[in-house]
């Protein structure tokens, strides 16, 4: 464990790397050989296996759920999602947000309003309801009620699409959640984890854990990968296109990591998962763009930065599987969030067990304080 001392300005500056902040039982990212352990599974075992339902079991409780809670799991968060649809009403302006999260976080943070004691399953159910009907909004359709004899993943593309989607759509979203269900002391768990810290209700931790997503440096990654790949449109343009970004002095969405330093575990699974599913011609095309983008992104980055690894992350076929799962761009952090909120509310508990505030140290640079009097005070 690092401790602090005056050798920690580096690691200060540059955003807390490597400083430990918990013991965590949920999941162990091992950067160095692109590793992810989620309560001691590892993804690649658990995309393609685990349905949202097991992961809840999973990452909550630490066992993999049996036939009998599996299913009353189902069934709960099913009648979360009708609760949440019937608070729909009640949300007055926080669904016409032009922005998916903002209207996210408005949504969520109502939660608390409506019970001050609702739960972290509540929680996670509601999230896919919001979301769905936002989007639904946004494009002038009519909201779509959830089903409760579908898994999560298939009802929240039945909430988003109005039809019932295939098995294989199905499984495929169960295998993009469990790519994101929990990854170490991400951002967003840092957030959710500091506001738990202060005692504060769960809402107000998932909350923050929303506010931390957005950004395109942590969840906000994958729409602006789409846009990149719009713009390319060709693999001619593919090299001179990702020159002229970097030459600005721009970031290549999708690629690189604050932990790893070989191909994120996640892209891998991700990059399979969209492979194996059944796509449309245009779907078809954009995969192979999309490979090809990595491929010379990938080389371009090691030219500038031999020694830092800066491969292709889970944002970036996340784009390219939620595309192809008919999920719209604007949609995809919030899609993202409805998985992340397991890992959230277990970090939540395993908080508040620590029972400690979370309260680092700064260092002043600024002015020294003046004499008495010397230095008018507006
Ligand atoms: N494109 C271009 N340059 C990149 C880059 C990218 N995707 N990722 C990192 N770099 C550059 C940085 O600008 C930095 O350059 P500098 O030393 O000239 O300032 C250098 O590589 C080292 O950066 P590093 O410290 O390793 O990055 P970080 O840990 O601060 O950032 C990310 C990690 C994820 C924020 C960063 O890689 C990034 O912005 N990626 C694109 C956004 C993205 O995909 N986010 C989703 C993450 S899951």
């Amino acid at each position: 464990m690092l401790r602090w001392n005056d050798d920690m300005n580096t690691a200060r500056a540059s955003g807390l790397d490597g400083i430990v902040v918990a013991h965590t039982e949920l999941s162990d990212v091992d950067g160095e050989h692109g590793r992810l352990v989620i309560r001691g599974c590892s993804v690649e075992d658990l995309a393609g296996r685990a349905t949202f339902e097991d992961l809840c079991g999973l990452v909550w409780t630490g066992e993999w759920p049996s036939a009998g809670v599996g299913g009353d799991l189902r069934a709960a968060l099913a009648t979360g999602r009708r609760d949440a649809f019937a608070r729909l009403n009640s949300l007055g302006a926080a669904l016409d947000a032009g922005d998916g999260m903002d209207a996210l976080r408005a949504a969520v943070g109502q939660l608390t309003a409506a019970d001050p004691a609702i739960d972290r399953l509540q929680v996670t159910a509601a999230i896919p309801v919001f979301a769905a009907a936002w989007a639904r909004r946004q494009a002038g359709q009519p909201v779509v009620p959830p089903r409760p004899e579908l898994s999560h993943a298939a009802d929240y593309l039945q909430m988003l699409t109005g039809r019932l989607p295939g098995a294989s759509h199905a499984a495929a979203l169960d295998a993009y959640f469990a790519c994101v269900v929990d990854h170490g002391m991400n951002a967003s768990t840092f957030a959710a984890r500091v506001v738990a810290s202060t005692g504060a209700d769960l809402v107000s931790a998932v909350v923050a854990g929303i506010c931390a997503l957005k950004g395109p440096l942590h969840g906000g990654a994958p729409g602006p990968v789409l846009d990149m790949l719009d713009a390319i449109g060709r693999r001619e343009s593919v090299r001179a296109w990702l020159e002229a970004e970097l030459a600005a002095g721009r970031r290549i969405m999708g690629m690189g990591h604050r932990i790893y330093r070989v191909r994120d575990p996640r892209a891998a699974a991700l990059e399979r998962v969209t492979s194996s599913l059944e796509r449309s011609h245009a779907d078809d095309r954009r995969l192979a763009l999309a490979r090809a983008v990595e491929q010379e992104a990938e080389r371009l980055l090691a030219e500038r930065y031999p020694a830092r690894g800066l491969r292709a992350n889970v944002e970036f076929y996340t784009a390219i599987l939620l595309d192809a799962l008919g999920i719209p761009r604007s949609l995809f952090s919030a899609t993202f969030a409805v998985s992340r909120v397991v890992g959230w509310c277990a970090h939540v508990d395993e908080q508040r067990r620590a029972g400690r505030l979370i309260r680092p140290a700064s260092v002043y640079v600024g002015a020294a304080a003046a004499a008495p009097g010397a230095r008018p005070i507006s």
